[in-house]
């Protein structure tokens, strides 16, 4: 019989990606902050006859009752509580499990948990994702993985429901790195599309326009067809909310100083979501950068596809 798999976090991410584990048949063991969400999830599953999930009340019962644990939780100060605080992962962590973080945090952090995971005589691996909420719901998300060989091969079929990517990059906190170059590459890119967008719309240029003859050649990328309704109807519900994107550049920039790399275009782009933040903009889409640009410029697009 498979193992059975604890899931703490069940948000915009976790929630999809903790229901297509249990669509491909594992017996799942569920805590959330707001357990209402857990309990949701377990009644869905039985009412369509899936396979049964138990919701506990503390970090601590996860690890009692499994034999492989995910977390996918905002920052690294939640990973950090859920793993060390009184009821938590720790407390309770089996000989032999396997802790699986898939939230995005430090790689610094990382590398100390996972010290207090082996003392357990437990292992752990980094595992963030990148695919947003969309390639949570169809289990397509590239997943980096950081650890043990065989703790990668040990979580693969897991992997391999919630992703159609996955990379073993390296040992323990290397899936982060990764992540937060993945980050970077994001961000700016969200920021160049915001810059030609208003420029083109203040030049008298219609937005829907500019993405479609992009898209045909060399600056064509992912932001703009993913994020392209967003940006054209101005709606900026998440999807990747602005603050995750701020958390994420201060591990880049954090990481950045650690190594001595110079990240200028980075902080810049940290600036600006900080920005996002100061004008009440933290809990919208990380594409509503846009806003920033056109609050600056004077200048606001008119929304339509
Ligand atoms: N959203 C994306 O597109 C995306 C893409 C790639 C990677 N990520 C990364 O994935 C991670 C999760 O992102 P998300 O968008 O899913 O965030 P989210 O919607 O805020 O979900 C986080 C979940 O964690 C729960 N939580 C927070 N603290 C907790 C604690 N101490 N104990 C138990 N549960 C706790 C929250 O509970 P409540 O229900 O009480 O709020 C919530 O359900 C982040 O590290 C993010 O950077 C996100």
């Amino acid at each position: 019989m498979a193992e059975r798999i604890g899931f703490i976090g069940l948000g915009i991410m976790g929630m999809p990606m903790a229901k297509n584990l249990m669509e491909a048949g594992y017996e799942l063991v569920l805590y959330n902050r707001t357990l209402e969400k857990a309990e949701r999830l377990a009644e869905e599953a039985k009412r369509e006859g899936g396979t049964a999930a138990t919701v506990v009340r503390s970090p601590g019962e996860v690890a009692k009752r499994s034999g492989i644990i995910i977390t996918m939780l905002p920052d690294t100060p939640d990973v950090e509580r859920v793993v060390s605080e009184e009821g938590g992962l720790l407390e309770e962590m089996r000989e032999g499990a396997l802790y699986i973080d898939m939230s995005t945090i430090s790689p610094t952090a990382t590398r100390r948990l996972a010290g207090r995971v082996e003392e357990k005589g437990a292992s752990m691996l980094d595992a963030p994702v990148s695919g947003g909420d969309v390639g949570a719901r169809e289990g397509t998300l590239s997943i980096m993985v950081g650890g043990e060989e065989e703790d990668f091969e040990r979580a693969r079929p897991l992997f391999e429901v919630m992703g159609k990517t996955i990379t073993h990059v390296g040992p323990t906190g290397s899936g982060q790195v990764v992540k937060a170059a993945n980050q970077i590459v994001v961000a700016l890119s969200i920021e160049a599309v915001s810059e030609a967008l208003v420029l083109a719309s203040r030049g008298g240029v219609e937005p829907g326009k500019v993405l479609e003859v992009l898209s045909g050649g060399l600056a064509a990328n992912k932001v703009m067809e993913v994020k392209r309704e967003k940006f054209l109807t101005r709606s900026f519900e998440p999807g990747f909310r602005a603050e995750l994107h701020h958390k994420d550049l201060g591990i880049a920039l954090s990481a950045g100083r650690e190594y001595g790399v110079v990240l200028p275009a980075t902080a810049l782009v940290d600036q600006m979501l900080l920005i996002m933040k100061n004008k009440g903009w933290a809990s919208e889409d990380h594409s509503a950068l846009l806003r920033v640009i056109e609050d600056l410029s004077g200048h606001q697009e008119e929304p339509g596809l």
